[in-house]
């Protein structure tokens, strides 16, 4: 067993999965759902996979990686789940010292999923243009930067996409991905491909089948080739009270259209 160390974040599980996320330093805190107390105080004596009790619960002390800093996440605008950011990041080939450009920024729901596979050697732009969104999806990946062993060069541009090329160009030079989430994806497409290397990827997140259209259209048109487009669906199995599993009774919810864009060399002059 390990010990908890001094400013360590851990997760206080409850055994059906739901978490709270507590940081091991001195000093009051409220955590919603515990109540109040000294963390430090609390955790003292105690290691990591031990079980404690906080009031009536019974809780299992687990070291906080990115599904419970997720499910503790500061929430204002919808957020990139964790089915389509799974499916983007490897899709587009998201790892270990990848340059990437997102936004809408948001909360940082997609943002925490890049920033916990880029390592120390990657480069994460986000950039957002509600500056009230943009600190909120900030407190998230902070937290995320302290609970992560390795965490990318990241740098938040309040502001819209369609004008941070030179930012961009300026910090890494060129990117190998972009993933846009924002009402109107098509009107940033242009702006972002020059910044694209030659077999880089652009996705855009569409709710609606119009924004995926309009979306396909203004990635063809600028001359990317369009790798995959459509939904992911998710479907959940449960154990039946009479014994077997089954899909369960909830239903197939819709999340968005996902449209992943290649950016391929021109042709060769004759
Ligand atoms: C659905 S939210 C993004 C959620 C985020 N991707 C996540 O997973 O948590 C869309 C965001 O795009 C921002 N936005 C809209 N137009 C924008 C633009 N032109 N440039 C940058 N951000 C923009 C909005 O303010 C909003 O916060």
């Amino acid at each position: 067993m390990v010990g908890v160390k001094d400013s360590q974040w851990v997760a206080l599980r409850e055994d059906d999965g739901r978490a709270y996320l507590l940081q091991n330093k001195p000093g009051e805190i409220k955590v919603k759902g515990l109540g109040r107390f000294d963390a430090m105080q609390l955790l003292d004596g105690y290691s990591i996979g031990e079980r404690i009790t906080v009031g009536q619960k019974s809780l299992t002390i687990v070291q906080a990686a990115l599904p419970e800093a997720r499910r503790n996440m500061f929430r204002r605008a919808q957020t990139i789940g964790i089915k389509d950011s799974g499916f983007l990041l490897s899709w587009m080939g998201i790892g270990v010292g990848s340059r990437v450009l997102e936004g809408g920024h948001g909360s940082a729901g997609l943002a925490m999923h890049i920033a916990n596979v880029l390592g120390n050697t990657g480069t994460l732009i986000s950039v957002e243009i509600r500056d009230e969104h943009a600190q909120v999806g900030k407190l998230n990946m902070d937290r995320l930067e302290e609970i992560l062993p390795e965490f990318p060069d990241w740098h938040l541009l309040v502001g819209n996409l369609v004008d941070v090329e030179e930012k961009v160009k300026q910090i890494c030079g060129e990117i190998d991905a972009a993933i846009i989430d924002m009402a109107e994806p098509w009107t940033v497409v242009n702006s972002i491909i020059p910044t694209l290397r030659i077999g880089g990827r652009i996705a855009c997140y569409c709710p609606t089948t119009s924004q995926l259209e309009k979306s396909w259209n203004a990635c063809e048109n600028a001359g990317l080739e369009i790798e995959w487009a459509g939904e992911i669906i998710e479907r959940k199995w449960s154990k039946a009270s009479k014994g077997g599993v089954r899909p369960g009774n909830q239903p197939m919810g819709h999340t968005a259209f996902l449209m992943i864009a290649a950016k391929i060399a021109s042709e060769e002059e004759e």
